[in-house]
């Protein structure tokens, strides 16, 4: 589904010390590119090194930003910003992180040692700031989300966001107004679609970050994205990934006839008497996406992938054998955990059109243009530059989801929800996006990438199946066992020893890099 009306609430799992998980906002796109939420206790009050106490983190702070970079006149809107400076020492790095394409509330973990950026401030006695994407959270240029509003929105204005901000902010923080990247080395993280930005930013801008840290940055821009599930299907539990492969065939195969009785059975097991059968269809990738919840660390994973893998393969209490238990066992027990359990959490009490139909131009999903509505602001960039549409497989690789599901699919979606802008259905411009900043074959100086094995996103990366792209010292790439973004988060690395060795060659290199930092007056 694109934009169904979702677990949002149930993926976030809140910790005692951790908030992860995709945004809570309703509805949501399960299969957004996002770094999890980290947030930070207020408890203890943050003091610098010279002992003097600090605002809390949650101080948002707030940037004028350019409408336009290419007609500054038009003028200026408040882009929100969090900062510290706990570890700050003069000549440190400045640390920027955006979060992408999610209100960054809740993200203030990423100022602190929770986090890869505080643990590289806390080394480099350096500062560290969030700060909020354009058209996401309340960072808008206009007060509202129409397509006249969303002009300015383009991967290329909010490339220009973070270099225009790097050179005219005056951060809080003492000697504040004196730290641009003329007088400072700055480091730009970001994970997921904002790893992409981070890497395209760093191609374009490379006088303006003079490192960067990109984790599971989707820096190629692909149209039919079904990698995405084939990573999942290769790393999930085989006899669960055999078992969802054989009741998806047997579903494609009926939907493919023109035995109406036999489609009929289908619905009325799943309870999900859908019009249209892509949609029902795509209402089946749902536990497929719960993939993306997964983490190392198991303060940060969401189990519920598993508990659909277990409902299918444990079977008195036995468990299947690699093969699985094949198509009946496997057609029923999925139809019963459907009807019982997930489907009562994916769409309560709502009628199963409105929460998973798609063709309706008049649904709520599609007419919302509020603020502050991230799956529009997402679906903008996604429809006009870069797809990533999560489709089912070719006919020649195995599937765990029906190749009903394809890139029309989704695009019928982009026209009717931007109908000022798509007269039909687009083909967003992938290629041009790559052209503009060299995708997979994207070079820059001192641009670390780390990817995860088990990350569904990997096959956008350069640690994509079938490329071979080498690691080298001013473009390392470090992959470990972790999932989306893994690496950013520290809890990750003590909970398994391959993404924190990656954090480790991420922090040396940043060392290593930094001791060669001359003003580029000087350079
Ligand atoms: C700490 O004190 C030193 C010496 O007074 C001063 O130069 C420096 O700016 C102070 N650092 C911060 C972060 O306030
Ligand atoms: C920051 O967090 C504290 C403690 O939760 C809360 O009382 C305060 O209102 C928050 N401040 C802002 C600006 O959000
Ligand atoms: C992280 O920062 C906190 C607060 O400044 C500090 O108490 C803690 O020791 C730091 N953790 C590590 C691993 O250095
Ligand atoms: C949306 O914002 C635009 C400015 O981009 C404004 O012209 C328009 O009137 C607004 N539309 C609504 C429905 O508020
Ligand atoms: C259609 O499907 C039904 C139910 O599965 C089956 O009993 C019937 O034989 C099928 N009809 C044809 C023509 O294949
Ligand atoms: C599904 O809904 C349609 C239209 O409301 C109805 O005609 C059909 O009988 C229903 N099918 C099932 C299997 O309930
Ligand atoms: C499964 O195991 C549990 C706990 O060992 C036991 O109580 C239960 O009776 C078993 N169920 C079956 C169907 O064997
Ligand atoms: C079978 O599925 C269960 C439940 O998801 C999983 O724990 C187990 O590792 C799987 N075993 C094999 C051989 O695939
Ligand atoms: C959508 O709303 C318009 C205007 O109210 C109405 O004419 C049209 O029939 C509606 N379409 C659907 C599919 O409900
Ligand atoms: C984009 O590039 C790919 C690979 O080079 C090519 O196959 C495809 O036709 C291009 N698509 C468009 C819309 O130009
Ligand atoms: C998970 O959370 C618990 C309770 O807050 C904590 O004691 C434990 O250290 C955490 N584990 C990891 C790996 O972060």
């Amino acid at each position: 589904m694109f934009f169904p009306s979702s677990f949002g609430t149930g993926v976030a799992t809140v910790l005692t010390l951790l908030v992860v998980g995709t945004s809570a906002v309703a509805p949501l796109n399960r299969a957004w590119p996002l770094v999890s939420k980290v947030d930070h206790p207020l408890d203890a009050p943050l003091v610098d090194r010279n002992g003097t106490e600090l605002p809390p983190l949650n101080t948002t702070y707030y940037f004028d930003q350019l409408i336009d970079h290419t007609n500054p006149s038009l003028g200026t809107f408040k882009q929100r910003y969090w900062h510290t400076w706990d570890y700050y020492e003069s000549g440190g790095p400045i640390i920027l992180l955006t979060p992408g394409e999610g209100n960054a509330d809740g993200y203030t973990g990423y100022l602190t040692n929770r986090t890869v950026n505080g643990m590289v401030a806390q080394e480099l006695n350096g500062a560290t700031i969030v700060i909020e994407h354009r058209y996401y959270g309340l960072s808008n240029p206009y007060n509202n989300l129409s397509v006249e509003s969303l002009k300015y929105h383009t991967i290329e204005q909010a490339v220009n966001d973070l270099e225009y901000f790097a050179y005219n902010v005056k951060l809080p923080m003492p000697g504040g107004d004196q730290v641009t990247p003329d007088d400072a080395p700055w480091i730009l993280i970001g994970g997921s679609y904002a790893g992409a930005l981070t890497a395209f930013t760093k191609v374009n801008k490379p006088d303006a970050f003079y490192a960067a840290w990109a984790s599971s940055a989707v820096v190629e821009s692909i149209v039919d994205f079904w990698d995405y599930f084939d990573v999942i299907r290769q790393h999930m539990p085989q006899n669960c990934s055999a078992d969802v492969q054989a009741v998806i065939a047997h579903i494609d195969s009926v939907f493919d006839s023109t035995n109406y009785t036999a489609i009929d059975e289908i619905k009325t097991m799943f309870n999900m008497n859908l019009t249209n059968l892509d949609d029902f269809a795509s209402a089946l990738q749902n536990p497929m996406w719960d993939w993306q919840s997964l983490d190392v660390s198991p303060n940060l994973t969401d189990p519920r992938f598993y508990e659909f893998c277990d409902a299918l393969e444990v079977k008195d209490n036995e468990t299947a054998p690699e093969s699985g238990w094949g198509l009946d066992h496997a057609l029923n027990t999925w139809a019963d955990y459907w009807t019982t359990t997930y489907l009562p959490e994916l769409c309560g009490d709502e009628d199963i059109e409105s929460c998973a139909g798609t063709y309706n131009p008049n649904s709520s999903l599609y007419t919302t243009i509020a603020v502050d509505n991230a799956a529009r602001s997402w679906n903008w960039i996604v429809c006009n530059e870069m797809g990533f549409w999560q489709d089912g497989a070719p006919a020649d690789v195995p599937t765990v989801v029906s190749r009903l599901i394809g890139p029309g699919y989704w695009e019928r979606q982009c026209m009717l929800m931007f109908p000022e802008a798509f007269s039909a259905p687009p083909t967003p411009s992938a290629n041009e996006t790559n052209q503009a900043y060299g995708g997979w074959f994207m070079q820059a100086d001192r641009l670390f990438f780390a990817n995860g094995e088990n990350d569904p996103w990997r096959g956008a990366t350069v640690s994509a199946d079938g490329t071979n792209f080498q690691s080298t010292d001013m473009q390392p790439i470090a992959v470990g066992d972790g999932f989306h973004c893994s690496d950013l988060i520290i809890a990750n690395g003590e909970a398994d020893s391959t993404v924190a060795a990656v954090q480790q060659q991420g922090l040396a290199a940043m060392k290593s890099w930094l001791e060669g930092w001359q003003a580029p007056s000087r350079r």
